[in-house]
């Protein structure tokens, strides 16, 4: 049976938020772990994979955790704007995602999120020296979160524009979606 997203620019939209919402919850999932670009200061592209930790419909916000001393970090302070992309093989789904990342370190945002961290999580902000600094071997893993919160942070992902693709034997669906300022509005592209 043909799925309803086959040919109504509504069902696409419901669609991708109802796969980033499983992405949070679903650790099996490939929404779980998108790629996230960003831009250096010189114009160079980056990408890595970071954990989808939230994805809130209404505010068109999804969350992310990272270490403020990481280039990541650096990127988004000097240019906010991002790239989210994630391809399900199960599915035969890509979901690109652009929007402006807004960073939180001392703040309420981050505090909240680091108090919902589980332990083995928090270990990651301990390490030294900074993420990316050369070392002349391989490190054992922090023993302890000491020092951690300092260097964690939020990073959230305001949508403002994705892009469908649904690879389909009868017919690939590919589909923009544009915030309004108040809806989003779809249209189906030439895939
Ligand atoms: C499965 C997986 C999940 C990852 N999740 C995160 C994450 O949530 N946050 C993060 O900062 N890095 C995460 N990483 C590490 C990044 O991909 C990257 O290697 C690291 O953050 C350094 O990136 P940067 O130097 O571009 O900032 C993850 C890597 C993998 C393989």
């Amino acid at each position: 049976m043909r799925p309803d997203f086959a040919d109504d620019l509504d069902a696409c939209r419901a669609e991708t938020f109802r796969l980033l919402a499983r992405g949070v919850a679903d650790r099996r999932s490939a929404f779980h772990t998108p790629a996230l670009a960003t831009v250096t200061p010189s114009g160079e592209p980056r990408v890595r994979t970071v954990v989808l930790r939230a994805f809130e419909p209404a505010p068109r916000r999804l969350r992310l955790h990272t270490d403020a001393r990481s280039g990541k970090f650096a990127e988004l302070s000097a240019n906010p704007s991002a790239a989210l992309h994630i391809y399900d093989p199960g599915s035969q789904i890509q979901v690109r995602l652009l929007g402006q990342a807004a960073l939180h370190t001392g703040d309420a945002v981050a505090d909240a999120a680091w108090q919902a961290c589980r332990p083995q999580s928090r270990l990651c902000y301990a390490t030294l020296p900074a993420p990316g600094t050369p070392i002349a071997a391989p490190l054992p893993a922090p023993a302890s979160e000491a020092g951690g919160r300092a260097h964690f942070a939020v990073v959230l992902f305001s949508l403002d524009q994705f892009e469908w693709l649904w690879l389909a034997a009868a017919g690939h669906r590919r589909a923009r979606f544009d915030w309004t300022g108040a809806d989003w509005r779809g249209n189906w592209l030439a895939p």
